[in-house]
């Protein structure tokens, strides 16, 4: 598969261009069916993204935003994807955007999967643009490198759109090693996939998983998947 750079001199001429490149898609589908469907990662680097799409006039009230992954924690909790997409995206234009979460009353990932599958059946389509981070230790959405539960996250026989995983507790997790995440034949059926990252650190970190590290999660994603990568410093 084939992964595209697309790097700029500053944040905010990344922004609009990947603000661009996701309207564009999301309007075809729109134009086309008359839904859309967009899926969204947490984290904190796409706080800009979701600020600047809040601001674009698109027939929001017929967009699906469902979430890429999830933290086992309530959706008021400030490590909350959910609450972060919500809190930086559905507002101004876009507070009509039907946010699909991952989160059940479920004490564990582990027992929530069949719910949170059930849920994401009712997107009528493939996602028309998926948005992936990367994190330091070169997960992408929750697949965790040696979590428990990546191998059926990565079967791309599997059927599951949506898989629980425990991670390997680290700085990076957190306290939150029990998520919920697509998985890669799910990424791998969108019609457009995005990764976003900022700074030095991190495009080293892809640059090595993409050359000599490639058992990391996003390396072994990027096998299956044409990504594009958005870069600033
Ligand atoms: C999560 C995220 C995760 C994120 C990366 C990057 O729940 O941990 O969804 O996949 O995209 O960890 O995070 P930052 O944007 O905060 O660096």
């Amino acid at each position: 598969m084939t992964t595209a750079w697309h790097c700029y001199d500053r944040r905010d001429m990344m922004v609009a261009a990947l603000r661009d490149a996701t309207v564009a898609k999301l309007r075809e589908s729109l134009t086309k069916y008359g839904r859309a469907a967009w899926a969204v990662s947490g984290g904190s680097t796409p706080a800009p993204l979701f600020e600047a799409m809040s601001a674009v006039p698109l027939d929001w009230a017929h967009v699906d935003v469902a979430l890429v992954d999830e933290r086992w924690v309530g959706t008021d909790h400030p490590r909350s994807n959910e609450a972060f997409v919500r809190g930086c995206l559905k507002k101004n234009k876009a507070k009509d955007a039907r946010i699909i979460g991952m989160k059940t009353p479920h004490e564990h990932a582990a027992e929530a999967a069949a719910t949170v599958n059930a849920r994401y059946a009712l997107i009528p389509r493939a996602f028309d643009s998926v948005l992936l981070g990367l994190g330091p230790d070169g997960h992408t959405a929750s697949l965790f490198p040696g979590a428990e539960g990546l191998e059926k996250a990565f079967d791309m026989k599997g059927k599951r759109t949506c898989a629980a995983l425990k991670a390997i507790k680290s700085d990076v997790t957190g306290d939150e090693v029990e998520r919920m995440s697509l998985t890669a034949p799910a990424i791998a059926c969108a019609h457009h996939v995005a990764l976003m990252i900022t700074g030095e650190d991190k495009k080293k970190v892809l640059q090595e998983a993409l050359s000599t590290k490639r058992d990391l999660p996003v390396a072994r994603l990027a096998e299956v998947v044409d990504i594009d990568i958005y870069w600033a410093p």
